[in-house]
């Protein structure tokens, strides 16, 4: 793995990709974000060496490099998740590839369901923490010194300095937003009734099928992250309705505008 990623990276850098001030993750239905990015390089996952190919719809893959004000962003369009078959580790290669071409700041995106009852189908959550219940983690096995230790503190892994600074974007441009704990399960099916109420038990405030290993992979590099998460349906018992991928979708672009403002003046801010 360690060196896939180098010959990646230097591939990468060759096309012109130097330090990114913050790497972002574009999540379902959130890949119009890259309309506040003034594009340098697009390339397309499957013209980079070792990249997996997203084959999910509505998640085009690529990978685009560059600016957002005067901050230089490297951005996921399209991520990879564990139920398309990847193994774990090579759903995460793109974040540890993002490491070595200089990113330190992650922003990830993300849609779940709800199953706070104080949240509304459109909701903006800023992620304050995550329960991880894949059956997989993307450390297992031996541990690769040269990426990081093999045991993660993960007692900030949103980073409380980032949230605080989001909420006062979304306070000046007068966007409301909700804060809570992500917990990511495989999928791909939607949760039944019981399972949704299972995730609100745990605590958690919303369930979805990603970020969760990418943000652990990068807290094991020493990055710091931010996640956003915008509530496309409802596990809240009593409100439970049938939920598709179109839906799911459809929710995520209208409020993709406001996310696009939201992540714009906080890069620029940053
Ligand atoms: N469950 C899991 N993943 C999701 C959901 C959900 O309800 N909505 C969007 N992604």
């Amino acid at each position: 793995m360690w060196n896939q990623v180098q010959e990646t990276v230097e591939f990468l850098k060759n096309k012109g990709i130097t330090s990114p001030d913050f790497g972002i993750i574009l999540g379902t239905g959130l890949g119009n974000l890259v309309s506040k990015i003034t594009i340098d390089v697009k390339i397309p996952y499957s013209d980079i060496p070792n990249f997996p190919v997203s084959t999910v719809q509505g998640h085009s893959g690529a990978l685009i490099f560059g600016k957002i004000g005067t901050k230089k962003v490297l951005a996921m369009q399209g991520r990879f998740h564990f139920y398309e078959g990847w193994p774990i580790e090579k759903t995460v290669f793109p974040v540890r590839v993002m490491k070595y071409l200089g990113v330190e700041n992650l922003i990830v995106s993300n849609a779940s369901g709800g199953v706070n009852s104080n949240f509304s189908v459109g909701d903006i959550m800023i992620i304050t923490d995550h329960i991880n219940l894949m059956p997989v983690h993307p450390l297992h096995g031996k541990n690769e010194d040269r990426f990081g230790p093999r045991f993660v503190d993960m007692h900030e892994a949103y980073s409380k300095k980032m949230i605080a600074k989001m909420e006062l974007v979304a306070e000046d441009l007068n966007i409301p937003v909700q804060k809570g704990i992500y917990l990511a399960l495989q999928g791909p099916t939607f949760e039944t009734p019981a399972e949704y109420k299972m995730v609100k038990l745990l605590g958690a405030d919303a369930v979805g099928m990603s970020t969760v290993p990418e943000v652990i992979t990068a807290k094991h590099m020493g990055m710091t992250c931010f996640g956003i998460s915008v509530i496309t349906d409802l596990g809240v018992e009593g409100t439970i309705e049938s939920v598709s991928h179109e839906e799911v979708q459809e929710v995520a672009k209208n409020s993709e505008k406001l996310v696009g403002k939201l992540v714009e003046e906080f890069v620029k801010q940053n």
